[in-house]
């Protein structure tokens, strides 16, 4: 039998090698731009929404290759909004995954389009899914939510509320809202298209969608926790930005201690929800665990 950590190393691994699959050969005369989105996807991270939503996928009894193309896609999405985040007009700053922002390396203007380009790509590397045997209605289902949890009802919308808010008062809905969107949106359609293209009802995608948002919580409050008490060799990334760009999180504004309170809280609320719904998975559940109280 093999170890939580043996699981999540195949899983990460299978992870990459889907999203490596699905990026483009590097030449051209757009060939640096190809290079900066592809340095983006390749500087490593967790691999976390792929990797969720292929364990969901199996979880619901989903075989074979079909999902690869929609963790590539995700995955894709997820670097686009890093890169984005981390331009001087939004976070301004300059390490990301132990290595350069995009915008550091390649300019701020291939920054941008590095993420533009990778929105893109990953609706072209998603729709690979129906070759691969996922039927056509459900890669188009599939492709609408991931639209939907990308854009302005998700992520993009988040993020834009983030931003104006920056260094503003935040009443906690607000802030409850920021996070819903910004970071629980991608793992929502993670989860709810791994159940998608395995054939979950109705009622099993909507289920995905709220153990989600709880995990998406919690996971951005722990990103907030870790940008105070952490540091920059072991996340990557600079520690103290949020204070350095006055945002309102829920560390700022409740403490640690209560922020470690609420990510307990909801990560507890998802994982009741996953045992009962998947009563015979546990990896999910261990991995909602571990990514609470990750390090990094
Ligand atoms: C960072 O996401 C941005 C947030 C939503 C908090 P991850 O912590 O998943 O970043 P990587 O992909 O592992 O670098
Ligand atoms: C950003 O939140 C979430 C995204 C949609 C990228 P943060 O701004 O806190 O993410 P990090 O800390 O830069 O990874
Ligand atoms: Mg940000
Ligand atoms: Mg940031
Ligand atoms: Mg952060």
């Amino acid at each position: 039998m093999k170890t939580f950590e043996e699981r999540l190393q195949e899983k990460t691994r299978a992870a990459e090698a889907a999203v490596r699959n699905y990026l483009p050969e590097e030449s051209g005369f757009q060939k640096n731009l190809i290079e900066a989105s592809n340095y983006s996807v390749l500087a490593g991270g967790k691999r976390l929404r792929p990797l969720i939503m292929q364990a969901v996928y199996e979880a619901f009894g989903g075989i074979g290759a079909g999902v690869e193309p929609f963790m590539a896609g995700l995955e894709m999405i997820h670097s686009s909004s890093l890169v984005h985040d981390d331009l001087p007009c939004m976070d301004n700053d300059e390490y990301r995954r132990g290595k350069l922002t995009t915008w550091k390396k390649y300019g701020y203007d291939m920054a941008v389009l590095a993420g533009d380009d990778l929105l893109v790509e990953a609706f072209a590397a998603a729709s690979h899914a129906m070759e691969l045997g996922i039927r056509p209605e459900l890669v188009v289902k599939g492709m609408r939510v991931l639209a939907q949890k990308a854009g302005i009802f998700g992520m993009i919308g988040g993020q834009s509320v983030d931003v104006e808010l920056t260094g503003k008062e935040v009443l906690p809905d607000q802030l409850d809202f920021i996070n819903r969107l910004k970071t629980g949106a991608l793992l929502e359609a993670a989860m709810m298209i791994g159940c998608i293209l395995a054939g979950g009802s109705e009622e099993e995608v909507k289920e995905m969608e709220i153990i989600a948002s709880r995990i998406g919580v919690a996971f951005q409050i722990r990103d907030d926790i870790l940008d105070v008490t952490s540091t920059t060799e072991i996340l990557g990334k600079p520690v103290n930005s949020d204070e350095k760009n006055q945002k309102n999180t829920y560390v700022f504004l409740h403490g640690i201690q209560e922020a470690e309170q609420k990510v307990e809280e909801y990560s507890g609320e998802a994982r009741e929800r996953l045992a009962k719904v998947l009563p015979n998975d546990t990896f999910l559940i261990q991995l909602v665990e571990w990514l609470i109280h990750r390090e990094k």
